[in-house]
């Protein structure tokens, strides 16, 4: 079955690979973003990262250069569309950023999520996926991190706005059983599309370890900072779970065909992860082979709020939605690497 999804933030990282793999299932796309985190558009059309998709999938993309937060903008992109479903990626993203400008962060994902679900309400559009984060979790308590852990010890202002639109959405399902939500909480994606085309382009100096590590892999940065050498790890760095982002992506397509399907009720909530930890040494290894480069780093004191060990339990998913992550590692360098050696200044450096 085709539908029409709107697709908020969709010139980003994770909106962007999105889109492609939604068009790739015979979807209808509607982006919306403000651009405030992508490049391009200014006098096209499109941002570049979307006239990508395109090439890629053969197939158009509407876009709006709409801020969720503008409520007759929005109203104007529902009345324009009958829309199945919404995806929601639309949102501010850097944990330290967020300690210095709480207020933008809580105006951008909390108030900017609330007018979006009031005018799906006004147009009786009822299903809903969140971009949510593992870092709703807190702390880990126990592991592998399953949906059932407790949630909402965030140390900042991004993980709290994660944390409290979860709980505003399991509110709003409680109050009106026509809505439908499930909420991803992603772990670590990275990696990029296999043909190099579209990636991950953060602004400034990267907060992330894997687009640090290729930047340093491409000489656009000197050194990589290791946060800590003595966590209670094999190796002593920390250890997340990353995920290939078309894996990722893959898994927001089934998560919209079962919701679309009528057989969840309320809010429901998957973790997007393959199950599986690397230490940052590890990653350093696997990036340095896939490249062929020296990944010069130094070992440096932990930053504050990071956890030892983060990974998933991935059996829920696997169960109700009937995907699994099938990338590994390796793949994720590979294709990380080939992203980044194309376009060695991301989407800005466009040919
Ligand atoms: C981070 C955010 C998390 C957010 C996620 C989005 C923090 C504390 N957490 O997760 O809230 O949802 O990004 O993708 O920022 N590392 C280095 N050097 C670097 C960068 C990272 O050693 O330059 C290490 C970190 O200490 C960590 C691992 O690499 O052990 C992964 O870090 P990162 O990619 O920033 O992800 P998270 O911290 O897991």
């Amino acid at each position: 079955m085709s539908l029409t999804i709107l697709v908020t933030g969709g010139a980003g990282f994770v909106g962007s690979h999105t889109v492609l793999e939604l068009l790739n299932a015979g979807h209808e796309v509607i982006c919306v973003d403000n651009l405030c985190n992508a490049f391009g558009a200014s006098n096209s059309k499109l941002p570049e990262s979307l006239k990508r998709v395109e090439e890629l999938a053969g197939k158009s993309v509407l876009f709006y250069d709409v801020d969720i937060r503008n409520r007759d903008g929005m109203r104007g992109v529902f009345k324009k569309h009958k829309i199945d479903c919404v995806a929601h990626f639309a949102a501010l993203k850097a944990v330290g950023e967020s300690c210095r400008i709480p207020l933008q962060y809580y105006q951008n994902n909390i108030t900017g999520t609330s007018i979006l679900l009031e005018v799906m309400e006004e147009n009786n559009v009822f299903n809903f996926v969140y971009s949510s984060s593992a870092t709703v979790y807190g702390e880990p308590q126990k592991l592998p991190l399953d949906e059932n852990h407790h949630t909402g010890n965030c140390t900042n202002p991004y993980g709290k706005s994660k944390y409290f639109t979860e709980e505003i959405l399991k509110d709003l399902c409680q109050s009106d059983a026509r809505w439908t939500v499930i909420s991803l909480r992603y772990f670590n994606p990275v990696g990029a599309h296999k043909s190099g085309r579209i990636g991950e382009d953060p602004n400034g100096e990267p907060n992330n370890l894997m687009p640090y590590i290729s930047q340093v892999a491409v000489g656009r940065r000197l050194c990589l900072k290791v946060f800590g050498d003595n966590y209670d790890t094999p190796d002593g760095t920390g250890v997340r779970d990353y995920i290939h982002i078309v894996d990722l992506a893959e898994g927001h397509v089934s998560a919209i065909q079962k919701l679309v399907s009528g057989e969840l009720n309320g809010f429901v909530v998957y973790n997007l992860g393959t199950g599986r930890g690397y230490s940052v040494l590890e990653v350093v290894d696997a990036f340095s082979k896939a490249s062929g480069k020296d990944i010069k780093f130094e070992i440096v004191d932990r930053r504050p709020g990071d956890v030892a060990i983060s990974y998933a339990d991935v059996s829920l998913a696997a169960k109700v939605l009937g995907w699994t992550a099938k990338r590994g590692l390796k793949e994720m360098c590979e294709d990380t690497w080939n992203w980044q050696r194309s376009n060695p200044n991301g989407f800005a450096g466009s040919n």
